[in-house]
């Protein structure tokens, strides 16, 4: 689990999923459910169009709102993106660059993510930038140096947070053991150390993203180098997303309470 120095965060992904009504009846769920004196930080990723309504709607309850992706410009002819200025205007303090589906669907490379990161830090965002690599990469042993080249060009910031999201555990229902997951934190944390010195990297927080659900977050909340989750399909419920919370809070807990 994570050291004190580093809070947790739950951030939820909710992809292009719900329109309105829905996402507020999330949030009433959510606000009623939450943990009093949570140590996580927690965050909601909706579509653009949710996120003034959802800001909101979330208003007061502590749970933060951040944009899905976000252009690496300021602001200019760029039709249909949205700028990091326009996210905070509309409620944002966070946002996320470079998940695997943008990367994936629009052809985002390493450099322009890192662009989009400084973007964000520029609008007064926490960017949480994400790496991972794809199941051949991982097969033909090259995960390490996928998450090298991704994280080379991404701004030495200690507002960045980043997110291991192995591309093969994203949706599929395969989660990254807690052994996998642990391995690759721990490199990013030993790259960052690296580069930006011991400190700065034993208090950068990684979150892992994949498949994650309140069954297998005790075991993974538990590895050192982690500390906390991106969660994808798990978060558009509102138990589930609550569930995830509390055992990120208490993973021993949750594995003493497991059959
Ligand atoms: P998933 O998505 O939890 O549905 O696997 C995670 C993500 O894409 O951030």
């Amino acid at each position: 689990m994570t050291t004190a120095a580093r809070r947790p965060v739950m951030a939820g992904n909710w992809k292009m999923h719900l329109v309105r009504a829905e996402a507020e009846a999330w949030c009433a769920e959510v606000r009623a459910g939450l943990p009093a004196g949570r140590a996580a930080e927690v965050v909601v990723f909706p579509s653009f169009p949710l996120l003034a309504a959802v800001s909101a709607a979330l208003a007061g309850s502590g749970v933060a709102v951040g944009g899905q992706d976000l252009h690496a410009e300021a602001a200019g002819a760029f039709t249909g993106d949205v700028a990091g200025r326009q996210l905070a205007d509309a409620g944002c303090t966070w946002v996320l660059c470079g998940h695997s589906e943008r990367r994936r669907d629009h052809a985002e490379g390493d450099e322009l993510v890192a662009a989009k990161a400084r973007a964000a830090l520029a609008a007064g965002l926490t960017p949480i930038a994400c790496v991972g690599e794809t199941r051949d990469e991982r097969h033909s042993g090259r995960t390490f140096d996928v998450l090298a080249r991704q994280l080379e060009p991404l701004p030495d910031d200690s507002r960045l947070v980043l997110a291991y999201e192995p591309v093969w555990a994203i949706g599929t229902g395969e989660t990254a053991t807690p052994e996998i997951a642990e391995d690759a934190h721990a490199f990013l944390r030993e790259r960052l150390a690296r580069r930006t010195g011991e400190a700065a990297a034993r208090a950068k927080r990684i979150l892992y993203g994949g498949s994650v659900t309140p069954d297998n977050a005790g075991a993974l909340a538990r590895q050192g180098d982690l500390d906390g989750f991106l969660v994808g399909g798990a978060s558009l419920d509102p138990k589930r997303f609550l569930a995830i919370l509390t055992v990120l809070a208490a993973p021993e807990a949750a594995l003493r309470g497991s059959p």
